[in-house]
């Protein structure tokens, strides 16, 4: 028994010292230009899906898929996410291998995951990784719109995908109201 006891803290010890080591020596890369391993890529990923199940909002998304909610989640969409995982000009984000782990490009593969369980993660973000927590900067409605457009962002009514595309061409919505006589913007 003394020598099993012994076995274990012997094991530890070496285990704590390699982690030690590996870090207090440099040898752990941080860039970002590091994809994750095999190992914390799967149990990252089950910690996340363990954890987002838990504490997700019970029920259905709350917003109805109508072609008014759909435009809005759309533009908070291209405003707010689309740089990270691809929107209506860029379906692939230049940035979608610049992070690690690499951005998932939800427009282009659809999540399965249940509205809530998505909904959660938008809000409150997912720690290590490049995705932050929206709660604050939108509301919980317009959070819910967002996923509803992201899910239904491959079957779009027409009026909602022209408008889509039409945001993600052109300059702000605020320069293309903007009259073309006003002033030069003076030099900061
Ligand atoms: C700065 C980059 C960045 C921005 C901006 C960003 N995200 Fe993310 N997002 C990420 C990263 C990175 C992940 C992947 C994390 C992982 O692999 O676990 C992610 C994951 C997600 C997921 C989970 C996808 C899945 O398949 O489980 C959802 C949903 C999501 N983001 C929604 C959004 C929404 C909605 C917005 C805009 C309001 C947004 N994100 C803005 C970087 C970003």
């Amino acid at each position: 028994m003394k020598g099993f006891i012994l076995g274990v803290i012997a094991t530890l010890v070496v285990l704590y010292g390699g982690f030690y080591l590996t870090i207090k020596q440099g040898w752990f890369p941080i860039g970002a230009d590091n994809p994750p391993g095999k190992m914390e890529r799967k149990y990252a990923n089950m910690a996340m899906d363990e954890y987002v199940d838990k504490h997700q909002p019970d029920g259905e998304n709350p917003v109805e898929a109508n072609s008014a909610n759909l435009m809005e989640g759309a533009m908070v969409y291209e405003k707010h996410c689309a740089l990270c995982h691809g929107g209506g000009k860029d379906r692939t984000s230049p940035m979608a291998h610049r992070f690690s782990p690499p951005v998932p490009q939800i427009i282009q593969r659809i999540p399965h995951d249940e509205d809530a369980h998505l909904w959660w993660v938008t809000k409150h973000g997912l720690r290590m990784t490049g995705m932050p927590s929206w709660d604050g900067v939108l509301s919980d409605d317009e959070m819910w719109k967002v996923i509803a457009f992201i899910k239904h962002s491959d079957k779009l009514p027409p009026d909602v995908q022209a408008m889509w595309q039409q945001a993600a061409q052109g300059p702000s919505t605020t320069n293309a109201v903007t009259p073309k006589t006003s002033q030069p913007a003076t030099k900061k």
